[in-house]
């Protein structure tokens, strides 16, 4: 029988990060990190890059450094593994750690097999993130080669080299869910891990889990893992349009002198205030607010997507609300019965675009990285939508909510706070 003090401690815990670079596995990361530090558990982000910064801060970023055939290379970047892995090790035994977080893309079976002998004084749960989204893909390359390390290239050299490295790592790259026909990546017979789950990361949906032995938390961390998690969101609408002011519905007119005062308005409000991220429409109005509110603000990242655009009207876009009264009486008499599920022809209703505005908001989270300060400049119905999705309204309700000009919705969801509030600007 072993010695009591041999037996893995029930309450601590690895969470072994897997993925390809650009998979959102940092954001999954530190979203478990801050939401248990929030629930009073002790748990730490490691991050090999990190380390590998740390002991050689000479240029490391080019992609020969990741080419699996550079026997001398792969070893380095084995020692620096194992140096994370040791560390993460120390904080769980001696820092009273109770969740050690390894962030690394971990794509190989070498490399876990690697993890599971040095780690095995604790168990370890394996988290595989996947995101087919080629949009949020190139965001997060874009994002990537802005950091220091490839500061000495040009935009196209750096783009060019984090592929090259995405495409050293897919070269070695086997999924944990491996069918182990030796087809996928994966050595002939490969088993995936005793515990993990494979998360799509832009929809925080669990894709699969399997699970030997139930790790500690590991309730609680599947719901984190499917959970939104937003720090700090501002929910803005652009302001006034010369549509606006006729009752024109649709189109994409500019703001008027009064909307462009409402945005300088929004501007002071937010000038001591950090933002991390913007994310508008495709539309004018609500980029012309972005460019107002951003005005000295060059290191703000900005996005425009095409999924915040504004109800499409159809036939009826750029009348008047009396133009459609009088002229598409039916259109008129089936929004007023029944206006969630009313379709303009051609065009959409609130029911229709609900799944378009959702992914925008999943889009705006992962791109923000974890919704901390950041900014949505949308329109009447899509804001309608999006705070719905917080407030869980009936959707019957949806297309009533009221959405002003001159004042914002702040929200904040996670574990422990759930808030909306509508604030003056
Ligand atoms: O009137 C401004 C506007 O954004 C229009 O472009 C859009 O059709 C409308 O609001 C949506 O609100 P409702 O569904 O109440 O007409």
């Amino acid at each position: 029988m072993p010695h009591l003090q041999s037996l893995p401690s029930p309450n601590k815990l690895y969470v072994a990060m897997v993925g390809l670079p650009a998979m959102g596995k940092s954001v999954i990361a530190y979203k478990l990190q801050d939401n248990l530090s929030n629930l009073g558990l002790s748990a730490r982000v490691f991050n090999n890059g990190e380390v590998r910064r740390r002991l050689f801060p000479e240029n490391t970023s080019h992609a020969e450094f990741y080419d699996p055939n550079n026997a001398k290379l792969v070893a380095l970047r084995e020692d620096i593994a194992l140096i994370n892995m040791y560390e993460a090790k120390d904080f769980l035994n001696n820092e009273s750690g109770n969740v050690a977080i390894l962030d690394a893309t971990n794509v190989s079976a070498p490399r876990r097999h690697k993890m599971i002998a040095h780690l095995s004084d604790h168990p370890i749960l394996f988290v595989e993130c996947r995101n087919h989204d080629a949009d949020l893909y190139a965001a997060s390359v874009a994002r990537k080669t802005k950091l220091s390390e490839f500061a000495h290239l040009s935009t196209e050299e750096a783009q060019a080299s984090f592929e090259a490295r995405i495409r050293h790592y897919r070269s070695i790259y086997c999924p944990l869910d491996t069918d182990g026909s030796g087809t996928d990546g994966c050595p002939p017979g490969a088993k995936g891990p005793e515990n993990y789950v494979i998360v799509d990361s832009l929809n925080h949906r669990i894709i699969t889990e399997h699970l030997l032995n139930e790790p500690p938390y590991y309730g609680l961390l599947r719901d984190l893992l499917v959970s939104d998690w937003v720090k700090g969101l501002s929910l803005i609408r652009h302001g006034e349009t010369e549509f606006n002011r006729e009752h024109r519905i649709g189109g994409d007119p500019r703001l008027t002198d009064k909307g462009r005062q409402q945005a300088r308005l929004l501007a002071a409000h937010f000038r001591d205030r950090h933002i991390s991220s913007v994310v508008t429409s495709t539309l004018r109005r609500t980029r012309e607010m972005a460019d107002i509110l951003l005005e000295g603000r060059p290191e703000v990242e900005r996005y425009a997507l095409k999924e915040f655009d504004e109800i499409d009207a159809g036939v009826c876009d750029a009348m008047t609300y009396d133009e459609v009264r009088q002229l598409r009486p039916g259109i008129w008499e089936s929004r007023k019965a029944d206006k969630y599920n009313a379709s303009y022809p051609g065009g959409e209703s609130y029911a229709s675009m609900k799944e378009r505005v959702e992914r925008g908001v999943k889009k705006a989270l992962y791109l923000s990285g974890n919704a901390e300060n950041l900014v949505i400049i949308g329109h009447q119905a899509v804001n309608r939508m999006i705070l719905s999705h917080f407030l869980l309204r009936r959707e019957e309700d949806v297309p009533y909510v009221y959405i002003p000009q001159d004042r914002y919705f702040h929200i904040v969801s996670t574990q422990s706070r759930k808030l909306v509030e509508l604030l003056p600007f």
